[in-house]
């Protein structure tokens, strides 16, 4: 059986207070290396995608539960926000099979982020990881059902999926691989696996910087964006490519192969967003500056000994990759020539994290 050393406990720790019992989880953002761009059925991918989950980008939720019928009350950064229930109340009534017990209790959801929305980072990946973890464990106390902790996970990713499929490499640390690949023993379109071949030394210490080109709201939510994958003329090719870049990352991982990352990374990046400018409505999520930095990067690399490169999500701000032993030559580089470009020099620090606990 795998361990998670980070997980310490998976049940029997929560708290209860009179008739009403609570648990709570911290889950971190992940940034996708192979990108996840297009689903079908009830939210199964379209090709295998591979990220890594971060470090300090995450959302705490906490779970409370009373006996009741149903009743579904969220906070969302402290605040109710009509929105973001009437989403909870949708996710978690679409989930009722599977969780039938939830029919005899009120929830109330408090839901924090330690990032801010107007970063661009995925923030319903480590929403909907930390709410999955929650519901999970509420499993465990109140039905008494037992998991080994692989299971537990397991059912923690697939409950995460329903809510975005993204959130469901959030259950796990490290490496993480989501959705069907003959190279991963195991893996499946339901639920994300740990990478589970020994990743390279160099790879194992990444960082990724996240400069903020843009504050503002995203023109396309991703559901919609995933959507124009549907009758996207070049979504089979698109798959097969994923697929192919999936294998060999996985490879470029182990084998601590820098100039196969760099090329497959920044091609995963540039082929999202040429996907989104070739559908039908054509979204162009790049701003001037997110082109300004990458000919930088591209610059920098080529005159200096580091590896450093870039990954994008769907939006402007840039995702810089780099291994940490590179890490001074890049800092001095970032604030030398690219915070200029950022707004308000607006930058978040971030590396690969063990993924989620419970708090
Ligand atoms: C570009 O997971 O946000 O970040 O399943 O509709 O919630 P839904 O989509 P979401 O899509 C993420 C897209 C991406 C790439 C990735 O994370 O793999």
């Amino acid at each position: 059986m795998k361990s998670y050393p980070n997980i310490r406990h998976l049940g029997s720790d929560f708290k209860k207070l009179n008739n009403m019992n609570k648990i709570s989880w911290q889950s971190p953002s992940n940034i996708a290396l192979v990108k996840y761009w297009g689903k079908h059925g009830v939210q199964l991918p379209s090709n295998p995608s591979l990220s890594f989950t971060l470090n300090n980008c995450h959302t705490t939720t906490e779970l409370q539960w009373e006996a009741g019928d149903g009743n579904i009350d969220l906070l969302f950064d402290g605040q109710r926000k009509e929105r973001f229930t009437a989403r909870a109340r949708d996710y978690i009534s679409s989930i009722a099979s599977i969780f039938p017990f939830l029919k005899e209790y009120n929830l109330h959801i408090d839901s924090t982020n330690n990032f801010p929305h107007s970063a661009g980072i995925a923030s319903s990946a480590s929403a909907m990881s930390s709410l999955a973890l929650c519901l999970c464990s509420m499993e465990y106390e109140v039905t008494g059902k037992t998991l080994t902790e692989e299971e537990f996970y397991q059912k923690a990713s697939n409950i995460a999926r329903l809510g975005s499929g993204s959130a469901a490499r959030s259950v796990y640390g490290g490496y993480v691989s989501w959705g069907k690949s003959d190279k991963i023993p195991g893996s499946s379109d339901e639920y994300a696996t740990p990478l589970p071949m020994e990743i390279n030394e160099s790879f194992k210490d990444i960082r990724d910087t996240i400069l903020i080109v843009d504050q503002g709201i995203k023109v396309v939510s991703s559901r919609a964006g995933h959507k124009l994958m549907d009758r996207h003329p070049y979504a089979q090719q698109r798959f097969a490519r994923a697929n192919k870049n999936f294998n060999d990352l996985t490879k470029a991982l182990q084998e601590g192969d820098d100039p196969n990352f760099i090329r497959i990374v920044e091609q995963e990046a540039l082929g999202l967003h040429a996907l989104m400018m070739s559908s039908t409505p054509g979204y162009i999520l790049l701003k001037a500056n997110t082109l300004n930095i990458i000919h930088r990067i591209r610059a920098f690399r080529d005159l200096s000994c580091t590896t450093l490169c870039f990954t994008l999500d769907a939006g402007p701000n840039v995702h810089l990759l780099y291994h940490g032993s590179d890490s001074a030559e890049v800092e001095e580089f970032i604030t030398e020539e690219l915070l200029l470009y950022c707004s308000d020099k607006y930058r978040i620090d971030d590396h690969i994290g063990n993924g989620p606990e419970k708090v």
